[in-house]
């Protein structure tokens, strides 16, 4: 028969016991991190469909963007209507706030799930990955802005993510970026037989993105043209230089001036953090501020600034683990005995929420049980058979500790033992 597999770029996660270090545990880990880090910022959660109408994302991140462009999992629905898997959440979160008339309120909100891009698979680039997301509505360039790099400075630091580096830039409100997109066109007229065709298209489409080639020889030629830097409000380049002195001491801050992102909403300030134990894929979050977005979508003139977490690359680089919960095997030898066994194991639970039961449920032999109880890292195993349950007493047998003997409980003992655990 054909065997069916996973889509290419999809990822199935399934948690190991053994192994705390495979890269779903990592990735489980991670998101509880990051609810964690986003609950002590007082941010509220937003969950919004997979699927949402084609026209949002291609009014919201641009035409003229690769995830429009070449990357969007587009499907006619049976009412021949055009819908796409959602590439990112940023226009969901405002089309839902539009929706529900909450577009003039200001708004601390953080979601995590699923994004789709069609986009060609390599290590740290997926078609299905997962995102958590901030979003912060309804405050002006400023005070929001030292609160999102505070929130990747926790990241980093909650994650223990080694060397991290933020990049940084501004890419100036409409007046600004138009006379600076004149002066960058007018710069590089002369060089258009040097520009490969991505760059050429760019130029005539949406020349800021040039600023994002990644060929060597536009780079070449860029590094004496006009630097955005010249024509930004003093304000803005004031802002950047107190971002960098007050998060300096925590993590490396660049001013980056070719950073401009591949999503064409964003409107001032900008961002990407990234790491080099990545590889090609180094950026792990990035983000910026899009105030002319909620407007453009048919809302209020909502001011915003928000960011996208890969948790996938951000997982790779934590070097936190699932902390160690006490964790018990329940080994039921006889069948005669389970209805009562299990009864037992049932009421433990309830006794000690902080630790994790794993009642066995296969019909296997006390040594292939107690092997799986250490295959599992185990801390104890408890063991009810019949004997045991005639006299009213289990084994507790401790599994992490070699020289600890087992010992026969009876069980008023055993649920002390167990309220007694950590
Ligand atoms: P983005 O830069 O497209 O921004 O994505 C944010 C992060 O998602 C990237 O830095 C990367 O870590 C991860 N990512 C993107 N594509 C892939 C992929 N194919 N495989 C694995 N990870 C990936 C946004 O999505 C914006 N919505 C961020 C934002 C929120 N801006 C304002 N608010």
């Amino acid at each position: 028969m054909e065997k069916i597999n996973s889509l290419t770029g999809m990822m199935d996660l399934i948690a190991n016991k053994s192994n705390k270090e495979e890269l779903p545990n990592k990735i489980f880990h991670t998101e509880k991190v990051l609810e964690s880090i986003f609950k002590n910022f007082s941010i509220s959660q937003i969950r919004t469909p997979s699927l949402e109408y084609t026209n949002l994302f291609e009014r919201s991140v641009g035409e003229t963007s690769d995830i429009v462009n070449k990357e969007l999992y587009t499907f006619l629905d049976k009412n021949e209507k055009s819908i796409t898997l959602r590439p990112e959440r940023t226009a969901s979160v405002l089309r839902s706030l539009i929706e529900k008339k909450l577009d003039g309120d200001s708004h601390k909100l953080w979601y995590l799930g699923p994004m789709w891009r069609y986009e060609r698979p390599q290590k740290g680039r997926y078609r299905q990955f997962n995102q958590a997301g901030v979003e912060i509505l309804g405050y002006e360039e400023g005070m929001a802005e030292f609160e999102i790099i505070s929130i990747i400075s926790s990241i980093n630091k909650r994650l223990k993510i080694e060397k991290p580096i933020i990049k940084i830039n501004h890419l100036g409100n409409h007046e600004t970026k138009k006379n600076f997109c004149d002066a960058l066109v007018e710069y590089l007229k002369p060089f258009q037989s040097k520009l490969e065709e991505k760059d050429l298209t760019r130029l005539n489409s949406n020349p800021l993105r040039i600023l994002d080639s990644k060929s060597s020889e536009t780079q070449e030629i860029l590094t004496n043209g006009p630097r955005i830097s010249e024509y930004l409000p003093k304000k803005s380049l004031e802002m950047m230089d107190m971002i960098v002195s007050t998060f300096s001491q925590e993590c490396e801050i660049q001013i980056d001036q070719n950073l401009v992102r591949g999503l064409d909403y964003y409107t001032g300030f900008v961002f990407e953090a990234i790491s080099s134990n990545l590889g090609a894929q180094d950026a792990y979050l990035g983000g910026g501020r899009y105030d002319n977005l909620c407007k453009h979508l048919g809302g209020k003139d909502l001011p915003a600034i928000g960011m996208a977490i890969g948790i996938e690359r951000l997982s790779l680089l934590s070097n936190v683990l699932e902390g160690d919960k006490t964790s018990i095997s329940i080994i039921i030898i006889s069948n005669n005995t389970e209805p009562k066994a299990y009864k037992i194991a049932h009421d433990l639970r309830s006794l000690n929420n902080n630790i994790n039961f794993d009642i066995q449920l296969s019909d296997g032999s006390l040594k292939s049980k107690l092997r799986r109880a250490n295959k599992d890292n185990a801390d104890y195993a408890i063991i009810i058979g019949e004997e045991e349950l005639k006299s009213n007493t289990v084994i507790v047998k401790p599994l992490s500790d070699n020289d600890s003997e087992q010992t026969t409980m009876d069980l008023n003992d055993l649920d002390n033992f167990i309220k007694n655990l950590e």
